[in-house]
């Protein structure tokens, strides 16, 4: 791989940092904006979820942005809507100034979590698409991580506006360095920019006889005319959208914020009793979820997309049995409750972090034909966003009404749900030219 291609997908990859991080944090300095604002519960738990509104409000808007201004100019906006959504949340004077801070920073999330991934699939050679897209998945699992140490390294003073305002950070180099990445060869091609497309294609393969392959495709590729919702009148690019949508939810109901926002508390439930251990159990979970994405980098171009699908939901399955049954008999287990609750959400996130995390984004990436990949990439994601809310929201009303072992049993049968459907419906992308990929 060039090291220009690996910058160009890192600078996009801090979308998904931000992403990671801006999701993460909320979940220690809440504690101390509460306390600061003197929030009742539902304030809380407004606090919490007004980012996820913003997300899917962002995610609706960002693939059309993207099909007007370009993929380059949308990720720059998305660092500026960072940029100033950090600077509002850290210096809210009020409540409501806050709400509006985080909303601004959902808007920022959403057009990353569209444009990221669909800008770096655009820019990767098809041998290494896969780990590239991956890339970004590790950099959102970077920014949980990174949230959750900058949660407790500033705990002691609660410096919660601290906590909100470091995203500034990554967001001022994202929008920074997007200024020096190029345009996506594909969309320069579909603007009619056929020079500097070329010329792109020139740098990431430097190899002619290899740029001049990619060209002849994405040219084809631009052959079907249509704007707008109007590419889904295409049975193929239908089917398309229903992959894209199904899997985006998927990746939601199966379960996995339930274990990224509410760590602690399932911990506590299981017995680890203090703060300090459940924050440390939920750290442990944190980087396991960073360091088994690494295997998803290093596998997804060798042995595929689906292998890697199979071999997670099959791990999350077990892992999402084992908290069942460790919850409906907790006899079994005595005194080793907490311990049984850390491994099985180790083996539960370390699984989905080398298949459903990452591969989702990649194949929602991937499956769409050129004219509609913009849309199709925001409704998908657009979707995906409103599982991870109604997942976040309910978790709790759950776990009161059905129980525990049942919520977690509805999981393990929502990962065998996804697991036929996979072998189903969805097409191996493995070293394929994006306009090669056919569903159906
Ligand atoms: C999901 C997020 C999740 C994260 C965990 C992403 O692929 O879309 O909802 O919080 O992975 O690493």
């Amino acid at each position: 791989m060039k090291p220009y291609v690996l910058l160009v997908a890192s600078v996009a990859a801090l979308g998904g940092l931000l992403f990671g991080y801006d999701t993460g944090v909320i979940s220690g300095a809440i504690l101390f904006i509460s306390k600061d604002f003197g929030l009742a519960t539902r304030l809380q738990e407004f606090t919490i979820s007004i980012v996820l509104l913003g997300c899917i409000g962002g995610a609706a808007f960002a693939g059309t942005l993207a099909d007007r201004i370009g993929r380059r100019p949308t990720l720059a906006t998305a660092g500026l809507v960072f940029l100033a959504g950090a600077i509002v949340s850290a210096l809210a004077p009020t409540e409501g100034v806050l709400l509006g801070g985080r909303f601004i920073v959902g808007i920022g999330i959403g057009f990353s979590s569209v444009v990221a991934p669909l800008y770096i699939s655009e820019v990767a050679p098809a041998n290494v698409r896969g780990a590239l897209v991956s890339l970004y998945q590790f950099a959102i699992t970077v920014g949980i991580l990174g949230a959750y140490l900058v949660d407790y390294a500033l705990s002691g003073a609660g410096q919660w506006r601290w906590m909100l305002g470091l995203a500034l950070i990554p967001s001022a180099i994202l929008l920074g360095g997007m200024y020096f990445m190029p345009e996506s060869p594909r969309y320069l091609f579909k603007t009619g920019l056929a020079g500097r497309a070329r010329e792109e294609l020139g740098r990431i393969y430097g190899d002619s006889a290899a740029s001049a392959r990619e060209e002849a495709s994405i040219v084809e590729g631009l052959q079907v005319k249509s704007a707008g919702f109007e590419v889904f009148k295409a049975p193929e690019v239908r089917l398309a959208l229903v992959i894209g949508v199904s899997l985006a939810v998927l990746q939601q109901i199966t379960g996995i914020n339930t274990v990224i926002y509410y760590g602690p508390r399932i911990f506590q439930m299981a017995g680890i009793g203090s703060a300090t251990g459940s924050i440390f159990a939920q750290s442990l979970v944190g980087g396991v979820n960073c360091v088994m994405t690494l295997v998803a980098i290093f596998l997804v171009d060798r042995v595929g997309r689906k292998p890697l699908l199979y071999a997670g939901l099959v791990g999350m399955f077990v892992a999402l049995a084992a908290l069942a049954i460790s919850f409906a008999y907790p006899q079994l287990i005595a005194g080793s409750h907490g311990v049984v609750a850390l491994a099985s959400m180790m083996l539960y996130v370390g699984c989905f972090a080398f298949s459903l995390g990452p591969i989702v984004w990649l194949l929602i990436s991937e499956i769409f034909p050129l004219p509609a990949r913009g849309l199709g990439m925001s409704l998908s994601t657009l979707a995906n966003w409103v599982g991870n809310f109604f997942v976040s929201q309910f978790f709790l009303t759950m776990i009161d009404k059905l129980g525990r072992a049942p919520t977690f049993w509805l999981y393990a049968g929502l990962c065998v749900v996804t697991l036929l459907f996979v072998r189903a419906m969805v097409p191996e992308t493995k070293q394929e030219l994006l306009e090669q990929i056919h569903v159906g």
